[in-house]
């Protein structure tokens, strides 16, 4: 297949995945659901059709290979990710697993010092349970008894989720890879913010993936009648949270750091109740970990000055921690080359704002990230996410060099 044609299916697969939805009307597929069980038979009867040797892994990531120039050869790994967070676009993860496939089904891997795998990996949003990354952890080997044991809002724990999948919890160690059993692994997938359409590249290169944690956050303060209770007597957790909410993205923007509350809840949660509870959460990112560190340190700070002069309490709870994620520095140039193959002379480079696989999967082997370019203002998380057919062309024709020059970096 053309890099065109490559690119019009993978784009048209991309739609069809859209289709597995739990919401009418817009995307929404979350791990162990009956979604994640329909796009793993879909991605998996595509993988097939390129003559991959397909398995659903123990984490309930679904998982193609094929041999290299002898059977039993360690692994070159193309993947992303095939869940989604609530109200998504179609690309975020999607995109990089049918380019995957595209590139298993181009290149004749026989040829190859290494056999090639593609892999879906499931959970790298954390929507159902807020710990993200649950895939490509338990690929790493990563994944622990606590993690098993966390619910998602009803009260329905990851390990009994994957039973109602027909998965073993207790067999989780299963989908954990050796680093001998690995060469590498590269992603493709969409850039999600506006850099590259704003350089005018179709392309770029990943250096780093940036350090992410994340938060709930409590205010507690006092409920009470909303006409009764005069303003010097209220305890309103909800505007002292408000406060709190503005000095994130004020310190935010001073220490360089990328800090969203993207959820909040007043209690009891009546018209006429003055909020006795408010609960919110906190995402931080930044290419330094120390950066994040130091940023969410003055974010305490200022928290607890609002608490301490409103007369309310303050707690907070961390969910996640991922630190930042350097690529491998070989694998890095094989994705320069293949964007120089693909037309581009002087390779764009780009620390990635979002989370990926990559940032678990670094535990077990060297990683690398091919970036396409987002239209729409590079909006993402979002049902306007877009890429160009053009672009996604492009894409496929660097992903595929790049893994022609990872098998040139090991023959050599
Ligand atoms: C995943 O998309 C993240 O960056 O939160
Ligand atoms: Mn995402
Ligand atoms: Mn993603």
């Amino acid at each position: 297949m053309t890099g065109a044609t490559g690119a019009a299916r993978a784009l048209a697969r991309c739609d069809a995945l859209a289709e597995l939805s739990s919401l009418p009307g817009a995307v929404e597929r979350v791990s162990f659901s009956p979604e994640h069980r329909g796009a793993n038979a879909l991605v998996g009867g595509w993988m097939a059709e390129a003559a991959l040797l397909v398995r659903q892994d123990a984490a309930g990531n679904v998982c193609g290979r094929l041999e290299g120039e002898r059977p039993g050869l360690p692994a070159l790994v193309l993947g992303s990710h095939l869940d989604t967070v609530t109200d998504a676009g179609r690309y975020d993860g999607m995109l990089g697993v049918l380019l995957a496939i595209e590139v298993a089904d181009r290149i004749d891997t026989r040829s190859l010092p290494f056999a090639l795998e593609v892999i879906g990996f499931t959970d790298e949003e954390g929507t159902r349970f807020g710990n993200a990354l649950f895939g490509s952890r338990a690929f790493a080997g990563r994944v622990g008894d606590d993690w098993l044991a966390t619910p998602d809002r009803k009260g329905v724990t990851v390990a009994q989720a994957m039973t109602g999948f027909g998965l073993d919890p207790t067999s989780i160690g299963d989908a954990a890879r050796r680093p001998e059993d690995l060469v590498g692994y590269l992603e493709t997938h969409i850039e999600q913010g506006p850099h590259l359409l704003d350089a005018g590249r179709s392309l770029g290169v990943v250096t780093a993936i940036a350090g992410a944690r994340r938060f709930a956050l409590q205010v507690t303060g006092r409920a009470g009648h909303a006409g009764g209770t005069p303003y010097a007597r209220r305890r309103d957790a909800a505007v002292a949270a408000a406060e709190i909410v503005i000095a994130v993205e004020r310190i935010s923007i001073e220490t360089g750091t990328i800090g969203t509350v993207g959820r909040i809840r007043a209690f009891p949660g009546g018209v006429n109740v003055v909020p006795g509870v408010c609960r919110f959460s906190l995402d931080l990112r930044a290419e330094q970990d120390e950066q994040r560190d130091a940023a969410f340190a003055r974010i305490d700070a200022a928290a607890r000055e609002v608490c301490e002069r409103r007369g309310v309490t303050w707690s907070w709870e961390e969910l996640y921690r991922a630190d930042a994620t350097t690529c491998d520095p070989a694998l890095v140039a094989a994705i320069e080359s293949g964007i120089r193959a693909a037309g581009d002379d002087e390779p764009m480079r780009i620390w990635s704002r979002a989370g990926h696989d990559g940032m678990a999967v670094t535990d077990v082997t060297g990683i690398a990230m091919l970036f396409l370019r987002c239209g729409n203002d590079g909006i993402s998380h979002h049902p306007d996410e877009t890429v160009t057919e053009a672009d996604t062309a492009d894409a496929l024709e660097a992903f595929a060099a790049a893994v022609l020059a990872v098998a040139d970096q090991h023959r050599a």
